[in-house]
Formats: C-alpha cells, sequence, structure tokens
C-alpha cells in the first residue's frame, strides 16, 4: 500500500478538478487529483464550449489564459430564430460591454493539464476503485489503486469534482442530502462538422419540427445540435438525414442555411436539471456537475464549475492563511445562490426553444409569444444578455 499526504485531494480532472488544483497552486497550497479515465480521453471528450465573460477573466486572472485571448471567438451577440427570422440579440451593447467566448471544454482542459504538469504536483490519471472515506473526521482519506498498486491519500479537505457520475456525491448518506430534479422529455444529437461557420455568432431556432443550434469551434468546424428522442437510435440518423433536418430547422428567409462539410463526431446529449443540497458533507465538498446539472441550451454547466471551485479556493485560502472557517461554512449556501438563477435560465431557455410532447397549441402559441417578446422588449433582452454572458461571481 502506497501512503501519501497532501492538502487538498481533488477527485475528478475534469475544469472542476483542473482549475481547482491550480488556484490552490497559485496559493501555495498542495493537492493531489485523481482522474479514473486516461489523459487522451480526458482531453478529447468532446462537452461545451461557451466561456461566460466571469469564466474567461478567471482563466486570464490565473495565467492560463493565453492560447484563449489568441484562439478563443468572442462573440458580442446570439441569435434567436423562429418564423424563418433571425433576430440578433446584442450583448455586448446590453450589458455594457459583456460577451461570450466560445472555446471548446477540450481546449480549456488541455491548458489546464499543461498548466498542471508544469508545477510538478500530481495528476494521476487512470486510477481504479477510487473511494472517499472518513470525511466526517479532521483527517479525510481517498483510497484507489493505481497501476496495478492501492493507494491511499490523507488530506485535510477532498474536493469532489468528479462530475454527474462520480463517486463523492454518491458516497454521502442520502439522508444528509436534498435532490432536485427534473428530466425532459427530449435529447439532443451533436455532430462537428469540418465546415467554415456560416454565421459569426450561434444561432438558436425554435421551429415546428423541433429545436436547433448552430454553434462553431474554429473558424473550420462548426458544431450542430437537433432536438431528439431522450433514447434516440443514432444509427437511425445517416449523415444526410442529419443535414436535412438542420436546413429545415435552422434555414431562414434570407437565405442563410449552415455550411455542410464531412461530419466527424456524432453524439447524443440528455437533458437534465439537478442540484444537490448542500454542496458540503463534514471535509468533503462537491463541486462542478457532482453537486448540479443543468441542460445545455442556456451553456451553463463549464461555467458554473469554474465558479464553484473559485469560490472554493478563496475559501481554503482562508482557511490556511488565518484559521477562520467562515468562508468553507458558507460556501454551499454561497454557490447554490448563483447555481439555482442559472438553472432557472437554463430551464427558461430550454422550454422557450424545445418542442414539448407534452405541449399543446396553446403551449405552442406562447412559445412564439415569448420568443416575440424576448427579441422585441430591450428589457427582456437585457435580461437574457446578462444571464447568458454571466452573473456576478461575487
Ligand atoms: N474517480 C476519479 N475521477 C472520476 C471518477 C472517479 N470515481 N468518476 C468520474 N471521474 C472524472 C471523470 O472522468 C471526469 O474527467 O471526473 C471528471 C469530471 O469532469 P466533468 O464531468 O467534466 O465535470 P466538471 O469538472 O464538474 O465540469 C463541468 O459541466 O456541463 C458540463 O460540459 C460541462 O463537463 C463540464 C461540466
Ligand atoms: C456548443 O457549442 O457546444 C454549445 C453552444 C451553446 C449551447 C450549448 C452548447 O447552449
Amino acid at each position: 500500500m502506497k501512503q501519501l499526504r497532501t492538502q487538498i485531494g481533488i477527485v475528478g480532472a475534469g475544469p472542476a478538478g483542473l482549475l481547482l488544483g491550480h488556484l490552490l497552486h497559485l496559493e501555495g497550497i498542495d493537492s493531489v487529483i485523481t482522474e479514473n479515465r486516461s489523459r487522451q480521453y480526458v482531453i478529447e471528450r468532446v462537452r461545451a464550449g461557451v466561456l461566460e465573460q466571469s469564466t474567461v477573466d478567471l482563466m486570464v486572472q490565473s495565467g492560463v489564459g493565453a492560447r484563449l485571448l489568441k484562439e478563443g471567438m468572442r462573440h458580442e451577440g446570439i441569435y434567436l430564430s423562429f418564423g424563418g427570422m433571425r433576430h440578433r440579440i446584442d450583448m455586448a451593447d446590453l450589458t455594457h460591454g459583456r460577451a461570450i467566448t466560445v472555446y471548446g471544454q477540450n481546449e480549456v482542459v488541455t491548458d489546464l493539464i499543461d498548466a498542471r504538469i508544469a508545477t510538478g504536483r500530481p495528476l494521476l490519471f487512470e486510477v481504479d476503485e477510487v473511494a472517499v472515506d472518513s470525511f466526517d473526521t479532521s483527517e479525510p482519506v481517498i483510497r484507489f489503486s493505481h497501476e496495478g498498486e492501492p493507494h491511499e491519500i490523507r488530506c485535510d479537505f477532498i474536493a469532489g469534482c468528479d462530475g454527474f457520475h462520480g463517486i463523492c456525491r454518491q458516497s454521502i448518506r442520502p439522508a444528509d442530502l436534498r435532490i432536485y430534479e427534473r428530466v425532459y422529455p427530449f435529447a439532443w444529437l451533436g455532430i462537428l462538422a469540418h465546415a467554415a461557420p456560416s454565421c459569426d455568432e450561434l444561432v438558436y431556432s425554435l421551429h415546428d419540427r423541433g429545436f436547433a443550434l448552430f454553434s462553431m469551434r474554429s473558424p473550420s468546424v462548426t458544431r450542430l445540435y437537433l432536438q431528439c428522442e431522450p433514447d434516440e437510435d443514432l444509427s437511425r440518423w445517416a449523415d444526410d438525414r442529419i443535414w436535412e433536418e438542420l436546413d429545415a430547422r435552422l434555414s431562414t428567409s434570407d437565405g442563410w442555411r449552415p455550411n455542410r462539410g464531412e461530419i466527424i463526431q456524432k453524439g447524443i446529449t440528455g437533458m437534465r436539471s439537478f442540484v444537490a443540497e448542500p454542496m458540503r458533507s463534514g471535509r468533503l465538498f462537491l463541486a462542478g456537475d457532482a453537486a448540479h446539472i443543468v441542460p445545455p441550451t442556456g451553456a451553463k454547466g463549464l461555467n458554473l464549475a469554474a465558479s464553484d471551485v473559485r469560490n472554493l479556493a478563496i475559501a481554503l485560502v482562508a482557511h490556511y492563511r488565518s484559521g477562520c472557517d467562515q468562508l468553507l461554512d458558507e460556501y454551499s449556501d454561497k454557490c447554490l445562490r448563483r447555481i439555482w438563477k442559472a438553472q432557472r435560465f437554463s430551464y427558461w431557455m430550454t422550454s422557450m426553444l424545445h418542442r414539448s410532447p407534452e405541449a399543446n397549441s396553446f403551449d405552442r402559441r406562447r412559445q412564439i409569444a415569448e420568443l416575440d417578446y424576448v427579441t422585441g422588449s430591450r428589457a427582456a433582452m437585457t435580461s437574457l444578455a446578462e444571464n447568458y454572458t454571466g452573473l456576478p461571481m461575487d
């Protein structure tokens, strides 16, 4: 058995775990990050791609924003499309210059792994049989096996950054957690295509046939999504069928439609809203998807992970610097206030833009009225813009 000792044991090397490790390193706090997948898998996994202004600022201020500033695509607006017309929401104008940046989660994770490796602090991939224990004592433990050898890390605190399916939340006694959840009766079929984006900004479209989204990853790669059934069979979606459906749902009467190109990736994303409260049990703190999930329509998942770990890092620094645990005690409540506002926004965007099998003709007319209002009223557009570019982290 190999024994290790660290200050913060971090479970999971997604954006939450890696960014936390980095923020702690900058303050001279030691951590060990354990990840059950391989480095390549973590980097190549296709996930979200929209960073709020505050997430960009956090990455830049903490010294991991150089490539993001160079290669990220700053967008000052988005389009909402319905009835064959695209309507632009000028987010920068409505929020005194705030914007979003399109930069794939793969790139964020790549930059954070490079930064971690440069520090020489431990980051262990492909660990097995991970378990967390004794977090109701002053010395919690993470156990796992790595390269066939059992390991035990004793730490001051554990950060559960292991995503929705991770073991940290599941290790908390069910009686100590409250779960709030909604599963939506639809999903997204997403593709990446080698095609130059035919519009400079994202297009969210409501069509009689269902929702569609035009997004991008780079000047030569388009990212597109279609609303589909929750149990959709990908093998029924030949490339031609995907392009026809995207054309039907996205093309507008001014002749705009997405450029086509070779499809290099296809996948189905389920749609769920989920919150576990509180985000703490003793010396185990949950952050990111381990504690909450939003449907992707508001593009908030990665950004919530960033604001959680920022709060956690600040609270841990206060613990080590001044012995004061007030911020640790306030961590869950502070995060949850922002998380619930992002839940509200993501639910609102999702219900405004999807065709629900439970909706009747009244609901469909009301949806169009909602879009008509949101694209016509400066007050409504401002509300969308301030939420989409991100509410303050403080
Ligand atoms: N032990 C170690 N690592 C684990 C374990 C485990 N038992 N279970 C899961 N993991 C790893 C996963 O392989 C993954 O790399 O934890 C990591 C969690 O990362 P994410 O799922 O990306 O979650 P998070 O870091 O909270 O990032 C926020 O919000 O909407 C999403 O796409 C967005 O993935 C982003 C997320
Ligand atoms: C993406 O580019 O993957 C993306 C963009 C906006 C969303 C969700 C996903 O709302």
